[in-house]
């Protein structure tokens, strides 16, 4: 479609450190070169990244900008491409990655989420706008292609692959030792916990998921479709829950919360493996039993680890594990979307509200 040097669009941008500042943008269109393409934002999915950007905690605008253009989690569709670009066409839906690298030598291999040298940008976050906008261009190399089938929740390709990349590095790591794990538990019943404990009963294990929501809530219905176990933290703390469980061989931490994060070092079992997901912008400070989770750790071989964003290879893995997991628990995707939002009430999106999992912002109906 031909468009004009004056075509704008509209987008929700924030001013970086400025607590409440999301407000409406009108932007250019952007005219893509060759080698790239343009690509009309379907859908958005807001997570804890963005709350605390608008929060002032956390964002960075781009070069040249004083405002950030939000939005890392996004549905597409395939708008126009330039000469250069082979294997997108007008018309496909597509997820893009978050992370652009920098030139240390795991961008330059293509895992910019193992970067070196720290001066990557991330869509929406970091350095470089993101998707809640009308439009915006992007290069193949950072474009998944979604199988229409998934068009209902593909927009939640990229919080899983966020645990994509845990559970993938907690296994890699784990090769260190003979290793049979049968018992997971999932520390968070937002996105990143549910999305995870798909990805730990698909894997064959026993999943307990510990956090805030009373257990007839939709996360605790989920959770018992998907055959996991739901106990709330009001009556299981998570300092008890070695004494509960017993032997526990991963656990996933996506609270976000560094106190839980500690605790939950004192509750894994030997030769376990702990992943932490969460971003923690605050400045806490805590005290913690420093010689236990020492001798713990020493004793039982057991190993703490990070893992933050996700390169494209997970986004693939992901796109396997929605069709995968779509086959043995029919609809479980599309339950994990609680909210829709029309753009013009994008301030009410980025409200949280106890009974949300994941809020979508609609930018367009087709
Ligand atoms: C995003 C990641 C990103 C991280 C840190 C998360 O919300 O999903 O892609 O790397 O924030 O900025
Ligand atoms: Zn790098």
């Amino acid at each position: 479609m031909a468009r004009t040097l004056t075509a704008t669009m509209r987008a929700v941008a924030v001013t970086p450190k400025q607590a409440g500042s999301a407000r409406q943008v009108e932007l250019p269109v952007p005219r893509v070169a060759a080698e790239m393409a343009l690509m009309r934002v379907l859908e958005v999915g807001i997570d804890g990244t963005d709350t605390e950007i608008n929060d002032g905690l956390y964002g960075e605008a781009p070069p040249g900008f004083d405002f950030l253009v939000i939005g890392h989690e996004a549905l597409s569709i395939v708008e126009s491409v330039g000469e250069g670009v082979d294997g997108f066409e007008p018309g496909d839906l597509v997820v893009s990655t978050v992370r652009r690298p920098d030139d240390c030598p795991n961008c330059r291999a293509g895992e910019s989420d193992m970067c070196l040298f720290g001066n990557y940008t991330e869509r929406g976050i970091k350095g470089a706008h993101g998707y809640m906008g009308e439009y915006y261009g992007e290069s193949p190399a950072f474009m998944v292609k979604i199988p229409p089938s998934l068009r209902p929740f593909a927009v939640l390709l990229e919080p899983l692959s966020i645990v994509e990349k845990a559970t993938y590095q907690a296994w890699k790591i784990q090769e260190r030792m003979l290793w049979a794990p049968k018992r997971a538990v999932v520390l968070g019943a937002g996105p990143i916990g549910l999305l995870g404990t798909i990805l730990l009963r698909l894997r064959g294990l026993e999943v307990h998921v510990y956090a805030k929501s009373p257990p007839e809530s939709s996360q605790g219905r989920i959770l018992s479709s998907l055959g996991a176990s739901y106990r709330s933290v009001g009556d299981h703390p998570v300092t008890s829950i070695k004494d509960e469980l017993g032997q526990i061989d991963v656990i996933l931490e996506a609270t976000g919360n560094s106190a839980v994060a500690f605790q939950a070092m004192a509750q894994l079992g030997t030769n376990g493996v702990l992943c932490l997901t969460g971003v923690s912008a605050g400045n806490r400070s805590i005290e913690i039993p420093a010689d236990v989770i020492n001798l713990q750790m020493v004793l039982g071989n057991r190993v703490t680890f990070g893992s933050v964003n996700a390169n494209r290879r997970y986004f693939e893995m992901g796109v396997q594990h929605f069709q995968q997991a779509e086959r043995q628990w029919p609809g479980i995707f599309q339950r994990l979307i609680t909210r829709r939002v029309p753009f013009a009430d994008f301030t009410s999106a980025l409200d949280r509200r106890p009974e949300d999992i994941k809020t979508l912002l609609t930018i367009a109906a087709a």
